[in-house]
Protein backbone atom coordinates (compact mmCIF):
# COMPACT_ATOMS: atom_id res chain seq x y z
CA UNK A 1 0.00 0.00 0.00
CA UNK A 2 0.58 3.34 -0.36
CA UNK A 3 1.13 5.79 3.14
CA UNK A 4 1.81 9.35 4.28
CA UNK A 5 3.30 9.64 7.61
CA UNK A 6 3.12 13.04 8.31
CA UNK A 7 5.59 13.92 11.19
CA UNK A 8 8.74 12.48 12.24
CA UNK A 9 8.89 12.87 15.73
CA UNK A 10 9.23 9.49 17.46
CA UNK A 11 5.69 8.10 16.78
CA UNK A 12 5.90 9.37 13.21
CA UNK A 13 9.41 8.54 12.18
CA UNK A 14 8.89 4.63 14.12
CA UNK A 15 5.72 3.89 11.83
CA UNK A 16 6.90 5.32 9.09
CA UNK A 17 10.16 2.85 9.05
CA UNK A 18 7.97 -0.22 10.61
CA UNK A 19 4.92 0.13 7.88
CA UNK A 20 8.29 0.36 5.38
CA UNK A 21 9.48 -2.70 7.18
CA UNK A 22 6.01 -4.46 6.66
CA UNK A 23 6.14 -3.91 2.94
CA UNK A 24 4.14 -0.87 2.16
CA UNK A 25 5.77 1.95 0.06
CA UNK A 26 6.03 4.94 2.57
CA UNK A 27 6.67 9.12 2.68
CA UNK A 28 7.61 10.45 5.76
CA UNK A 29 6.77 14.42 5.49
CA UNK A 30 7.72 16.95 7.86
CA UNK A 31 8.47 20.98 7.68
CA UNK A 32 11.65 20.54 9.35
CA UNK A 33 14.13 21.00 6.60
CA UNK A 34 17.14 20.29 8.54
CA UNK A 35 15.47 16.63 10.06
CA UNK A 36 14.93 15.67 6.73
CA UNK A 37 17.76 16.61 5.45
CA UNK A 38 19.61 14.36 8.20
CA UNK A 39 17.67 11.98 7.86
CA UNK A 40 18.15 11.91 3.83
CA UNK A 41 22.16 10.91 4.92
CA UNK A 42 21.04 8.59 7.33
CA UNK A 43 21.34 10.02 10.44
CA UNK A 44 19.34 8.68 13.48
CA UNK A 45 17.54 11.54 15.73
CA UNK A 46 16.85 9.36 18.20
CA UNK A 47 18.24 6.24 20.28
CA UNK A 48 15.43 4.12 19.21
CA UNK A 49 17.09 0.18 19.02
CA UNK A 50 16.54 -2.01 15.49
CA UNK A 51 15.52 2.00 13.90
CA UNK A 52 18.90 2.31 12.45
CA UNK A 53 19.08 -1.35 11.06
CA UNK A 54 15.00 -0.42 9.51
CA UNK A 55 15.91 2.89 8.06
CA UNK A 56 19.42 1.82 6.76
CA UNK A 57 17.03 -0.79 5.16
CA UNK A 58 14.23 1.07 3.41
CA UNK A 59 15.88 4.63 3.06
CA UNK A 60 15.71 5.95 -0.76
CA UNK A 61 13.55 2.42 -1.33
CA UNK A 62 10.05 2.08 0.18
CA UNK A 63 10.52 4.62 2.35
CA UNK A 64 10.94 8.71 1.05
CA UNK A 65 11.51 11.90 3.18
CA UNK A 66 9.81 14.86 1.50
CA UNK A 67 8.67 18.37 2.42
CA UNK A 68 5.73 18.16 0.04
CA UNK A 69 2.53 17.17 1.97
CA UNK A 70 0.49 17.71 -0.89
CA UNK A 71 1.96 15.12 -3.20
CA UNK A 72 2.39 12.64 -0.31
CA UNK A 73 -1.50 13.30 -0.12
CA UNK A 74 -1.68 12.34 -3.73
CA UNK A 75 0.08 9.50 -3.90
CA UNK A 76 -1.31 7.73 -0.84
CA UNK A 77 -4.36 5.71 0.17
CA UNK A 78 -3.95 5.99 3.91
CA UNK A 79 -2.28 9.26 5.63
CA UNK A 80 -1.34 9.30 9.14
CA UNK A 81 -1.13 12.22 10.98
CA UNK A 82 1.51 12.03 13.65
CA UNK A 83 2.34 16.04 14.74
CA UNK A 84 3.44 16.83 17.76
CA UNK A 85 0.28 17.47 20.37
CA UNK A 86 2.10 20.03 23.09
CA UNK A 87 0.44 20.95 26.05
CA UNK A 88 -0.85 24.33 26.87
CA UNK A 89 -0.43 26.30 29.82
CA UNK A 90 -3.84 25.14 31.31
CA UNK A 91 -3.26 21.52 30.56
CA UNK A 92 -4.94 21.28 27.28
CA UNK A 93 -3.48 19.48 24.30
CA UNK A 94 -2.26 22.06 21.20
CA UNK A 95 -3.71 20.71 18.38
CA UNK A 96 -2.99 23.70 15.70
CA UNK A 97 -0.30 21.66 14.56
CA UNK A 98 -3.41 19.28 13.34
CA UNK A 99 -5.84 21.64 12.24
CA UNK A 100 -2.87 22.98 9.87
CA UNK A 101 -2.22 19.64 8.87
CA UNK A 102 -5.91 18.99 8.01
CA UNK A 103 -6.66 22.15 6.33
CA UNK A 104 -4.48 21.39 3.75
CA UNK A 105 -5.12 18.25 2.89
CA UNK A 106 -8.23 18.89 0.95
CA UNK A 107 -6.16 20.28 -2.09
CA UNK A 108 -4.34 16.90 -2.66
CA UNK A 109 -7.66 14.80 -2.87
CA UNK A 110 -7.54 13.08 -5.67
CA UNK A 111 -9.75 9.98 -4.80
CA UNK A 112 -10.81 8.03 -1.67
CA UNK A 113 -8.50 8.35 1.31
CA UNK A 114 -8.72 7.69 4.59
CA UNK A 115 -7.01 10.13 7.45
CA UNK A 116 -5.71 8.81 10.24
CA UNK A 117 -5.17 10.30 13.61
CA UNK A 118 -1.91 9.00 15.28
CA UNK A 119 -1.07 11.69 17.76
CA UNK A 120 -2.06 11.06 21.07
CA UNK A 121 -5.69 13.57 20.96
CA UNK A 122 -8.42 14.24 23.19
CA UNK A 123 -11.70 12.79 22.19
CA UNK A 124 -13.37 14.58 18.91
CA UNK A 125 -9.89 15.67 17.35
CA UNK A 126 -11.24 12.81 14.68
CA UNK A 127 -14.88 15.21 14.34
CA UNK A 128 -12.50 18.33 13.99
CA UNK A 129 -10.38 16.80 11.30
CA UNK A 130 -13.08 15.80 9.29
CA UNK A 131 -15.05 19.55 10.21
CA UNK A 132 -11.96 20.96 8.61
CA UNK A 133 -11.32 18.92 5.75
CA UNK A 134 -15.13 19.45 4.60
CA UNK A 135 -14.92 23.39 5.37
CA UNK A 136 -12.12 23.29 2.96
CA UNK A 137 -13.89 21.90 0.35
CA UNK A 138 -12.93 18.08 0.19
CA UNK A 139 -15.88 15.97 -1.18
CA UNK A 140 -17.49 13.55 2.04
CA UNK A 141 -17.44 10.97 -0.20
CA UNK A 142 -13.87 10.88 -0.94
CA UNK A 143 -12.05 10.38 2.82
CA UNK A 144 -12.89 9.06 6.25
CA UNK A 145 -11.00 9.98 9.40
CA UNK A 146 -10.04 6.82 11.67
CA UNK A 147 -8.53 6.88 14.80
CA UNK A 148 -5.26 4.25 15.20
CA UNK A 149 -3.79 4.88 18.81
CA UNK A 150 -0.12 3.97 19.22
CA UNK A 151 0.75 2.15 22.10
CA UNK A 152 5.00 2.13 21.71
CA UNK A 153 7.06 3.29 24.78
CA UNK A 154 10.35 4.97 24.51
CA UNK A 155 13.41 2.90 24.38
CA UNK A 156 11.48 -0.31 23.11
CA UNK A 157 9.92 1.23 20.24
CA UNK A 158 10.19 -0.89 17.25
CA UNK A 159 9.50 -3.80 19.05
CA UNK A 160 6.30 -2.42 20.41
CA UNK A 161 4.90 -1.38 16.51
CA UNK A 162 5.35 -4.71 15.36
CA UNK A 163 4.53 -6.85 18.48
CA UNK A 164 1.72 -4.96 20.15
CA UNK A 165 -0.68 -6.37 22.44
CA UNK A 166 -3.45 -5.10 20.16
CA UNK A 167 -4.59 -2.78 17.10
CA UNK A 168 -7.04 -0.34 17.95
CA UNK A 169 -8.88 1.32 15.31
CA UNK A 170 -11.83 3.78 15.41
CA UNK A 171 -13.26 3.79 12.35
CA UNK A 172 -17.12 4.89 11.84
CA UNK A 173 -17.96 2.83 8.76
CA UNK A 174 -16.64 -0.80 7.14
CA UNK A 175 -15.30 1.06 4.22
CA UNK A 176 -12.55 2.88 6.30
CA UNK A 177 -11.38 0.22 8.60
CA UNK A 178 -11.09 -1.88 5.35
CA UNK A 179 -8.14 0.42 4.86
CA UNK A 180 -6.78 -0.20 7.94
CA UNK A 181 -7.25 -3.75 8.04
CA UNK A 182 -5.31 -3.55 4.44
CA UNK A 183 -2.43 -1.45 6.05
CA UNK A 184 -2.02 -4.10 9.31
CA UNK A 185 -2.58 -7.41 7.42
CA UNK A 186 1.08 -8.31 7.40
CA UNK A 187 1.09 -8.29 11.35
CA UNK A 188 -2.27 -9.69 11.75
CA UNK A 189 -2.38 -12.88 8.93
CA UNK A 190 0.86 -13.25 10.35
CA UNK A 191 2.82 -12.95 7.34
CA UNK A 192 5.41 -10.18 8.46
CA UNK A 193 6.82 -12.86 11.26
CA UNK A 194 7.50 -15.22 8.84
CA UNK A 195 9.78 -12.69 6.65
CA UNK A 196 13.69 -13.79 6.96
CA UNK A 197 14.82 -10.65 7.69
CA UNK A 198 11.47 -9.78 10.59
CA UNK A 199 12.91 -7.57 13.62
CA UNK A 200 13.34 -10.44 16.20
CA UNK A 201 10.36 -11.01 18.24
CA UNK A 202 10.39 -10.59 22.03
CA UNK A 203 9.57 -12.86 24.80
CA UNK A 204 6.47 -11.66 26.02
CA UNK A 205 4.65 -10.88 22.10
CA UNK A 206 1.56 -12.63 21.11
CA UNK A 207 1.18 -12.78 17.60
CA UNK A 208 -0.79 -12.41 15.14
CA UNK A 209 -2.12 -9.23 17.32
CA UNK A 210 -5.59 -8.98 18.01
CA UNK A 211 -7.46 -5.72 15.57
CA UNK A 212 -9.86 -4.26 17.46
CA UNK A 213 -11.93 -2.02 15.93
CA UNK A 214 -14.13 0.56 17.83
CA UNK A 215 -15.99 4.32 17.04
CA UNK A 216 -13.37 6.76 16.72
CA UNK A 217 -14.32 8.48 19.85
CA UNK A 218 -13.95 5.21 21.88
CA UNK A 219 -10.58 4.95 20.19
CA UNK A 220 -9.19 7.89 20.98
CA UNK A 221 -10.40 7.65 24.78
CA UNK A 222 -9.03 4.44 24.91
CA UNK A 223 -5.50 5.54 24.31
CA UNK A 224 -5.98 8.48 27.09
CA UNK A 225 -7.23 5.80 29.36
CA UNK A 226 -4.81 3.56 28.71
CA UNK A 227 -1.57 6.10 29.62
CA UNK A 228 -3.61 7.57 32.51
CA UNK A 229 -3.98 3.92 33.92
CA UNK A 230 -0.73 2.60 33.39
CA UNK A 231 0.40 6.36 35.42
CA UNK A 232 -2.00 5.29 38.11
CA UNK A 233 -0.63 1.94 38.40
CA UNK A 234 2.73 3.31 38.89
CA UNK A 235 1.56 6.35 41.23
CA UNK A 236 -0.60 3.76 43.15
CA UNK A 237 2.66 1.57 44.08
CA UNK A 238 4.91 4.58 44.78
CA UNK A 239 2.03 5.53 47.67
CA UNK A 240 1.99 1.85 48.50
CA UNK A 241 5.73 2.29 48.53
CA UNK A 242 5.98 5.31 51.15
CA UNK A 243 3.18 2.85 52.99
CA UNK A 244 5.75 0.14 53.32
CA UNK A 245 8.38 2.77 54.59
CA UNK A 246 6.58 3.73 57.07
CA UNK A 247 5.73 0.71 58.93
CA UNK A 248 8.91 -1.06 57.72
CA UNK A 249 7.74 -3.66 55.21
CA UNK A 250 9.55 -4.14 52.18
CA UNK A 251 7.66 -2.95 48.76
CA UNK A 252 9.36 -5.54 46.45
CA UNK A 253 7.46 -8.51 48.53
CA UNK A 254 4.12 -6.69 48.54
CA UNK A 255 4.74 -6.12 44.98
CA UNK A 256 5.48 -9.98 44.48
CA UNK A 257 2.15 -11.12 46.07
CA UNK A 258 -0.07 -8.20 45.00
CA UNK A 259 1.08 -8.54 40.69
CA UNK A 260 0.99 -12.40 40.80
CA UNK A 261 -3.01 -11.95 41.60
CA UNK A 262 -3.17 -12.08 37.67
CA UNK A 263 -5.96 -9.40 37.48
CA UNK A 264 -4.17 -6.85 38.28
CA UNK A 265 0.00 -8.30 36.69
CA UNK A 266 3.16 -7.72 38.16
CA UNK A 267 4.11 -5.04 35.06
CA UNK A 268 4.20 -1.32 36.04
CA UNK A 269 4.54 -2.04 39.48
CA UNK A 270 7.86 -0.53 39.71
CA UNK A 271 8.13 2.01 42.15
CA UNK A 272 10.88 4.43 42.25
CA UNK A 273 11.04 8.54 41.17
CA UNK A 274 7.78 8.96 39.36
CA UNK A 275 6.79 9.11 35.65
CA UNK A 276 8.35 11.08 33.71
CA UNK A 277 8.74 11.26 29.78
CA UNK A 278 6.75 13.21 26.95
CA UNK A 279 3.99 11.31 27.23
CA UNK A 280 2.50 10.49 30.79
CA UNK A 281 2.42 14.18 32.19
CA UNK A 282 1.31 15.61 29.27
CA UNK A 283 -1.60 13.16 28.83
CA UNK A 284 -2.93 13.18 32.15
CA UNK A 285 -3.34 16.48 32.46
CA UNK A 286 -4.96 16.92 28.97
CA UNK A 287 -7.20 14.01 29.75
CA UNK A 288 -8.23 15.48 32.93
CA UNK A 289 -8.91 18.90 30.99
CA UNK A 290 -11.00 16.83 28.17
CA UNK A 291 -12.90 15.12 31.21
CA UNK A 292 -13.37 18.44 33.16
CA UNK A 293 -14.83 19.87 29.44
CA UNK A 294 -17.26 17.16 29.31
CA UNK A 295 -18.62 17.42 32.26
CA UNK A 296 -16.39 15.01 34.76
CA UNK A 297 -14.46 15.88 37.50
CA UNK A 298 -11.83 13.47 37.24
CA UNK A 299 -10.33 13.90 40.42
CA UNK A 300 -8.56 10.81 40.74
CA UNK A 301 -6.15 12.00 38.29
CA UNK A 302 -5.39 14.86 40.03
CA UNK A 303 -4.40 12.58 43.11
CA UNK A 304 -1.84 9.90 40.66
CA UNK A 305 -0.43 13.41 39.43
CA UNK A 306 0.28 14.65 43.18
CA UNK A 307 1.97 11.58 44.18
CA UNK A 308 3.70 11.68 40.76
CA UNK A 309 5.25 15.05 42.36
CA UNK A 310 5.79 13.99 45.35
CA UNK A 311 7.90 10.69 44.76
CA UNK A 312 10.76 13.18 43.69
CA UNK A 313 10.63 15.64 47.21
CA UNK A 314 10.59 12.23 49.37
CA UNK A 315 13.40 11.08 47.03
CA UNK A 316 15.23 14.36 48.05
CA UNK A 317 14.59 14.06 51.75
CA UNK A 318 15.82 10.92 51.72
CA UNK A 319 19.11 12.32 50.25
CA UNK A 320 19.23 14.81 52.69
CA UNK A 321 18.40 12.58 55.51
CA UNK A 322 21.76 10.00 54.27
CA UNK A 323 24.01 13.28 54.21
CA UNK A 324 22.42 15.66 56.46
CA UNK A 325 23.25 19.16 55.03
CA UNK A 326 23.17 19.05 50.92
CA UNK A 327 25.55 22.23 50.57
CA UNK A 328 29.15 21.51 48.85
CA UNK A 329 28.42 17.94 48.97
CA UNK A 330 29.55 15.57 45.72
CA UNK A 331 27.31 13.52 44.51
CA UNK A 332 27.89 10.55 41.54
CA UNK A 333 24.46 10.75 39.29
CA UNK A 334 23.78 7.60 37.57
CA UNK A 335 21.00 8.30 34.87
CA UNK A 336 19.69 11.26 33.22
CA UNK A 337 16.95 10.24 30.79
CA UNK A 338 13.36 9.84 31.89
CA UNK A 339 13.51 5.73 31.86
CA UNK A 340 16.29 3.39 30.76
CA UNK A 341 16.69 2.47 26.76
CA UNK A 342 16.72 6.09 25.65
CA UNK A 343 18.30 9.53 25.12
CA UNK A 344 14.81 11.19 26.22
CA UNK A 345 14.93 13.68 29.07
CA UNK A 346 11.70 15.49 28.53
CA UNK A 347 10.23 16.00 31.84
CA UNK A 348 12.90 13.45 33.12
CA UNK A 349 12.62 12.97 37.46
CA UNK A 350 16.30 12.58 36.82
CA UNK A 351 16.90 15.85 35.31
CA UNK A 352 14.37 17.61 37.33
CA UNK A 353 16.50 16.24 40.78
CA UNK A 354 19.86 17.45 39.38
CA UNK A 355 18.76 20.74 39.12
CA UNK A 356 17.11 21.14 42.35
CA UNK A 357 20.67 19.57 43.58
CA UNK A 358 22.53 21.60 42.18
CA UNK A 359 20.40 24.65 43.53
CA UNK A 360 21.32 23.23 47.07
CA UNK A 361 24.93 23.24 46.27
CA UNK A 362 25.81 20.31 45.47
CA UNK A 363 28.55 19.71 43.21
CA UNK A 364 27.28 16.81 40.74
CA UNK A 365 29.19 14.49 38.03
CA UNK A 366 26.26 12.59 36.50
CA UNK A 367 26.68 9.41 33.85
CA UNK A 368 24.14 8.27 31.22
CA UNK A 369 24.74 5.84 28.69
CA UNK A 370 22.92 7.67 25.80
CA UNK A 371 21.36 10.76 27.55
CA UNK A 372 24.19 13.15 28.17
CA UNK A 373 24.50 15.19 24.95
CA UNK A 374 20.81 16.29 25.34
CA UNK A 375 21.18 16.76 29.13
CA UNK A 376 24.70 18.80 28.32
CA UNK A 377 22.42 21.49 26.41
CA UNK A 378 20.49 21.77 29.00
CA UNK A 379 22.56 21.68 32.34
CA UNK A 380 25.31 23.69 30.22
CA UNK A 381 28.28 23.83 32.69
CA UNK A 382 26.60 23.39 36.13
CA UNK A 383 27.15 19.40 36.49
CA UNK A 384 30.11 17.48 35.02
CA UNK A 385 29.68 14.54 32.90
CA UNK A 386 31.59 11.29 33.43
CA UNK A 387 32.38 8.62 30.66
CA UNK A 388 31.67 5.81 32.80
CA UNK A 389 29.15 5.10 36.15
CA UNK A 390 32.73 4.45 37.89
CA UNK A 391 34.08 7.66 37.01
CA UNK A 392 31.11 9.17 38.02
CA UNK A 393 31.55 7.55 41.55
CA UNK A 394 34.83 8.60 42.08
CA UNK A 395 35.64 11.15 45.20
CA UNK A 396 31.62 11.15 45.81
CA UNK A 397 29.76 11.71 49.39
CA UNK A 398 27.09 9.30 47.66
CA UNK A 399 26.31 7.81 44.66
CA UNK A 400 22.66 8.27 43.40
CA UNK A 401 20.59 5.80 40.61
CA UNK A 402 17.98 7.87 38.74
CA UNK A 403 17.30 5.61 35.84
CA UNK A 404 16.68 2.20 35.52
CA UNK A 405 19.34 1.46 32.73
CA UNK A 406 19.90 -2.03 32.10
CA UNK A 407 23.64 -1.49 32.84
CA UNK A 408 23.20 0.32 36.12
CA UNK A 409 22.18 -2.93 37.47
CA UNK A 410 24.96 -5.40 37.14
CA UNK A 411 28.14 -2.52 38.06
CA UNK A 412 30.70 -4.47 39.47
CA UNK A 413 30.01 -3.02 43.13
CA UNK A 414 33.77 -3.80 44.57
CA UNK A 415 35.48 -1.02 42.03
CA UNK A 416 32.08 1.29 42.67
CA UNK A 417 32.66 0.88 46.44
CA UNK A 418 36.17 1.51 45.90
CA UNK A 419 35.83 4.96 43.89
CA UNK A 420 33.15 6.65 46.16
CA UNK A 421 34.78 8.58 48.94
CA UNK A 422 31.86 7.39 51.41
CA UNK A 423 29.59 4.03 50.29
CA UNK A 424 26.42 5.31 50.32
CA UNK A 425 24.23 4.76 47.46
CA UNK A 426 20.52 6.01 47.23
CA UNK A 427 18.64 3.83 44.67
CA UNK A 428 15.89 5.59 42.92
CA UNK A 429 15.02 2.78 41.27
CA UNK A 430 15.68 0.01 43.63
CA UNK A 431 18.29 -1.79 40.90
CA UNK A 432 19.56 -3.46 43.88
CA UNK A 433 19.35 -5.89 46.33
CA UNK A 434 19.51 -4.32 50.11
CA UNK A 435 20.99 -7.00 51.74
CA UNK A 436 23.81 -8.14 48.89
CA UNK A 437 24.54 -4.43 49.40
CA UNK A 438 25.25 -4.27 53.11
CA UNK A 439 26.88 -7.55 53.00
CA UNK A 440 29.21 -5.60 50.10
CA UNK A 441 29.61 -2.69 52.51
CA UNK A 442 27.54 -0.41 51.52
CA UNK A 443 24.52 1.89 53.43
CA UNK A 444 22.27 1.45 50.84
CA UNK A 445 19.04 3.41 50.27
CA UNK A 446 15.78 2.60 47.95
CA UNK A 447 12.07 3.31 47.51
CA UNK A 448 9.73 1.42 49.69
CA UNK A 449 12.48 -0.69 51.14
CA UNK A 450 14.08 -1.12 54.42
CA UNK A 451 17.54 1.60 54.34
CA UNK A 452 20.27 -0.89 55.13
CA UNK A 453 24.10 0.00 56.25
CA UNK A 454 26.95 -2.83 56.85
CA UNK A 455 27.70 -3.41 60.38
CA UNK A 456 30.33 -2.07 62.09
CA UNK A 457 33.44 -4.74 61.34
CA UNK A 458 34.90 -6.23 64.89
CA UNK A 459 36.21 -8.95 66.02
CA UNK A 460 32.65 -11.15 66.96
CA UNK A 461 30.69 -8.85 63.94
CA UNK A 462 28.93 -11.40 61.52
CA UNK A 463 25.62 -10.41 62.27
CA UNK A 464 23.30 -9.25 59.88
CA UNK A 465 22.58 -5.73 57.94
CA UNK A 466 21.44 -2.86 60.18
CA UNK A 467 18.23 -1.16 59.39
CA UNK A 468 18.76 2.45 59.21
CA UNK A 469 15.82 5.27 59.20
CA UNK A 470 14.89 5.27 55.97
CA UNK A 471 13.45 8.93 55.60
C1 LIG B 1 4.17 5.38 27.62
C2 LIG B 1 3.26 4.14 27.52
O1 LIG B 1 3.85 3.07 28.26
C3 LIG B 1 3.10 3.70 26.05
O2 LIG B 1 2.20 2.61 25.97
C4 LIG B 1 2.54 4.88 25.27
O3 LIG B 1 2.41 4.56 23.89
C5 LIG B 1 3.48 6.07 25.41
O4 LIG B 1 3.60 6.43 26.81
C6 LIG B 1 2.89 7.22 24.63
O5 LIG B 1 1.79 7.66 24.96
O6 LIG B 1 3.45 7.59 23.58
P1 LIG B 1 6.82 5.80 27.54
O7 LIG B 1 6.49 7.15 28.07
O8 LIG B 1 7.73 5.68 26.37
O9 LIG B 1 5.46 5.02 27.13
O10 LIG B 1 7.52 4.96 28.70
P2 LIG B 1 7.04 3.98 29.88
O11 LIG B 1 7.79 2.72 29.76
O12 LIG B 1 5.59 3.88 29.94
O13 LIG B 1 7.59 4.78 31.16
C7 LIG B 1 7.04 6.03 31.53
C8 LIG B 1 7.62 6.47 32.85
O14 LIG B 1 7.12 5.66 33.91
C9 LIG B 1 9.14 6.41 32.95
O15 LIG B 1 9.61 7.56 33.60
C10 LIG B 1 9.41 5.16 33.77
O16 LIG B 1 10.61 5.23 34.48
C11 LIG B 1 8.20 5.17 34.70
N1 LIG B 1 7.83 3.84 35.22
C12 LIG B 1 7.38 2.88 34.38
C13 LIG B 1 7.89 3.61 36.59
O17 LIG B 1 8.28 4.48 37.38
N2 LIG B 1 7.50 2.37 37.05
C14 LIG B 1 7.06 1.39 36.23
O18 LIG B 1 6.70 0.30 36.74
C15 LIG B 1 6.99 1.65 34.86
Amino acid sequence: MHIAVVGSGYVGLVAGACFADMGHQVILVDNDEQKLEALKQGQVPIHEKFLPELLQRHRGQNLAFSDDLRGAVQASEAVFIAVGTPSTEQGHADLSYIESVASRIPSAINGYKVIVEKSTVPVYTSDWIRKIILRNAASPDLFDVASNPEFLREGTAVTDFLFPDRIVVGADNERCASVLRAVYAPLTDGSYYEKRDAIPQPDRAQVPPPFIVTGTKSAELIKHASNAFLAMKISFINAVASVCESVGANVQQVCHGLGTDSRIGPRFLNPGIGYGGSCFPKDLKAFRAVARESGYDFRLLDEVMRINEEQRSRFLRKIKSALWTLRGKRLGVLGLAFKGGTDDIRESPAMSLVETLVQEGCRICAYDPAAQERAREVLNSTIQFAENPYEAATGADALLILTEWDEFASLNLQRLRAELKYPIVIDGRNLYDPESMAALGFTYYSVGRPAVAPELRTAQSNASPRTVKNS
